[in-house]
């Protein structure tokens, strides 16, 4: 078992629990403080078949009561009627503001959980059991929470932390691979942009992730979350440094959009780090070398090939919708090294253009 604080203000806010089953969730929960209460696990389709029955016994013999809230799997279900129709549950199941909502699952579990859990009654506590790479390295950590409107991803949201974040790395095993290669595309982003050693450790152990060992699994996503969590330690509302964590996301979510959410959001980090990864060695801030780097890395992985219809205009443009401008204008993140990366709000679409059409070039 690995533990890890995470702290809030300089102050121990809660632990990120690192295990290979749920046999120790129970005394966590006991630990702080949350023994006795009502438990609400609320889940998905695809986590719930797997997971539920397994939760349910293990908090009921420490609770009040348990109840559970499944909704259909999907990021189209992380919306306000699925968050309405939980409060629902919540207000039958009598809950109260010291009773816990219990996320199960990947990001969207996560994110909408969290929203209700900040949200009803003012805000009640809630655990994460994050159940997709994602969601262990990163979704699960920092307080982000919400859910989309329309069309508008994470429009709506508050900062709320949870009590604990338990991981059973186990329950990856019945992850789709597809899900979990876009999980490796946010763990090759916390190398480039923290730690070049780490990334060269993701290079070299690429066949054992992808077998899913289990000691190797723990061992990244160890590492990962301790990026995750030094960042939003230093930025916990992000005013500044979190915004490191977006490399890869300007030009990545403008293909996500773009391309109608062809591919998954990780799928589109790696495109969007290899374009970063470019502009920033056209730059001369990195070597050709590095970006050769990058490049192997991620094909380390079975990500899929750039997309060969993009619209590098459209794309473009898209980038000018991204949430987290500043004053108009795109906070760009480049690579001043491998391994540490910086803010650059001077990025043109000149800029953006030339290096997404110099990687083209260098496929054909
Ligand atoms: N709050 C944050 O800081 C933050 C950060 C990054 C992403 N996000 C959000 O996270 C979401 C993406 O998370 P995600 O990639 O985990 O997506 P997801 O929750 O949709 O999970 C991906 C798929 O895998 C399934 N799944 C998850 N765990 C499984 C398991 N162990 N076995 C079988 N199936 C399993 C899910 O049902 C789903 O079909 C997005 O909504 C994104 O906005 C939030
Ligand atoms: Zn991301």
């Amino acid at each position: 078992m690995e533990r890890l604080t995470v702290h809030v203000d300089e102050k121990p806010a809660y632990d990120i629990v690192l295990a290979e089953d749920y046999e120790g969730l129970g005394k966590e929960i006991e630990d702080i403080g949350l023994g006795g209460k009502r438990f609400c696990i609320v889940t998905d389709t695809n986590v719930g078949i797997h997971y539920i029955e397994k939760i349910r016994t293990i908090l009921e013999p420490r609770s009040r009561s348990v109840i559970t809230f499944q909704f259909k799997a999907g990021e189209e279900n992380k919306n306000l009627d699925v968050v309405k129709s939980l409060y629902e549950t919540l207000i039958v199941g009598d809950f109260e503001r010291g009773d816990v909502l219990v996320a199960l699952g990947g990001g969207v579990v996560g994110d909408l959980t969290g929203f209700a859990a900040a949200t009803y009654l003012r805000g009640i506590d809630f655990i994460q059991l994050p159940t997709s790479l994602l969601a262990m390295v990163d979704s699960s950590i920092g307080g982000k929470t919400g859910v989309d409107f329309s069309q508008y991803k994470n429009m709506v949201g508050a900062f709320h932390m949870p009590r604990l974040v338990y991981a059973n790395v186990k329950t990856l095993d019945t992850l789709p691979d597809k899900e979990l290669i876009s999980g490796m595309g946010e763990i090759i982003k916390h190398g480039l942009i923290k730690d070049r050693a780490y990334l060269e450790w993701i290079e070299d152990n690429a066949r054992n992730i992808r077998t899913r060992e289990t000691s190797i699994l723990i061992e990244m996503i160890k590492r990962s979350c301790e990026i995750k969590r030094g960042v939003v330690e230093k930025d916990p509302l992000e005013k500044g440094e979190r915004a490191l964590l977006n490399f890869g996301h300007t030009i990545g979510h403008a293909i996500e959009k773009t391309l109608n959410f062809k591919y998954l959001h990780g799928e589109c980090v790696a495109f969007g780090m290899i374009f970063a990864g470019k502009l920033s060695a056209m730059k001369g801030l990195i070597g050709e070398d590095d970006y050769a780097l990058i490049c192997d890395v991620i094909s380390r992985f079975p990500f899929p090939d750039l997309p060969e219809e993009l619209d590098i205009f459209k794309v473009i443009k898209a980038t000018k919708k991204d949430k987290k401008m500043s004053e108009g204008k795109i906070k760009f993140i480049l690579l001043k090294s491998v391994g540490d990366a910086y803010i650059d709000k001077k990025i043109t679409d000149e800029d953006m253009r030339l290096a997404m059409e110099a990687v083209y070039e260098e496929l054909e």
